[in-house]
């Protein structure tokens, strides 16, 4: 075991992920544990929940899940409450739950794609952060929340109208939040990930163009999820104490401006 786990950063605390069944959120909830917190993991798929508690239990952690999809409100504010009469507080969330949508140019996008992507990946954070600060600030023990947007809210792909609007109003919002609850040590942040490799990189064609990637990446490789979660988890911490309202990238590099 290394010395950064043996550190664990988070003994005592309550973390929750959404999005915590695949990917990033997986590697996320297995972090937290792993620096000493227990996990609630949310998101619509039982099964692939189940297996991140399976996976944490299998290492000594204390983790559990409950099914939720962070577009219903009500399953939103059930999740939070369930959190704390199961454990008791709640120090840190990860709100990582997102789709990347159907990708198309703006003229051919249906306006139920657009719809779904900010229902999902912008109403479904804001209702996330709503209820997990109003939890927070009444427990007082204050908090960190993070948030999973993309290096596509400052950057843009063709058909990432709805993608990249709904990311760049994630990073745009938390600036708000920071400074509504500052005052009460609740401190928000975002990871912007290039890049990762995760099902959903794989269901936009990713895999296919994996050494291409590598290629115009500063450091010549794809992200893996631990790349991501262990940031956000970094974020989560004391260490992070003085950190609040920024868009953190996490993409190798690629962000950078350069000149070939
Ligand atoms: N991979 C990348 O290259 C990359 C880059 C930048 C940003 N991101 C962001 O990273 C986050 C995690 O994605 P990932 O790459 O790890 O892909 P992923 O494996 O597809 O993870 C997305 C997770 O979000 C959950 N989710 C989706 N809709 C939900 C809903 N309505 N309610 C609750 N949970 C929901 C999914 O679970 P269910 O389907 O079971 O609900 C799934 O576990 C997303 O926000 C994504 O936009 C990814």
């Amino acid at each position: 075991m290394s010395q950064r786990h043996q550190s664990r950063r988070m003994e005592g605390r309550v973390a929750l992920v959404t999005g915590g069944g695949s990917g990033i959120g997986r590697a996320a909830a297995l972090a937290y544990c792993r620096e000493g917190a227990t996990v609630v993991v949310a998101g619509r798929r039982s099964e692939e929940l189940d297996e991140t508690v399976r996976l944490i239990v299998a290492e000594g952690g204390e983790a559990s899940a409950i099914p939720t999809d962070v577009a219903i409100a009500q399953q939103v504010r059930e999740l939070v409450d369930l959190t704390i009469e199961r454990y008791g507080r709640l120090d840190a969330a990860f709100n990582n739950a997102g789709i990347e949508g159907a990708f198309a140019p703006i003229a051919e996008m249906p306006e139920a794609d657009f719809d779904e992507v900010i229902a999902i990946n912008l109403r479904g954070a804001w209702l996330s952060i709503k209820y997990e600060i109003a939890a927070m600030h009444g427990l007082g023990n204050g908090g960190a929340i993070v948030n999973t947007s993309s290096f596509l809210a400052k950057g843009a792909s063709v058909g990432s109208t709805a993608y990249s609007a709904s990311k760049g109003a994630l990073d745009a919002l938390i600036r708000a939040v920071a400074l509504e609850y500052g005052p009460h040590n609740i401190r928000i942040n975002n990871i912007n990930p290039g890049a990762i490799q995760t099902p959903m990189f794989e269901r936009l064609g990713g895999l296919e163009q994996i050494d291409i990637i590598a290629a115009f990446t500063p450091l010549r490789r794809v992200g893996q999820p631990a790349d991501a979660a262990d940031v956000a988890v970094w974020l989560s911490t004391d260490e992070a104490r003085f950190v609040t309202g920024q868009t953190l990238m996490v993409d190798g590099g690629v962000s950078i401006p350069h000149v070939r």
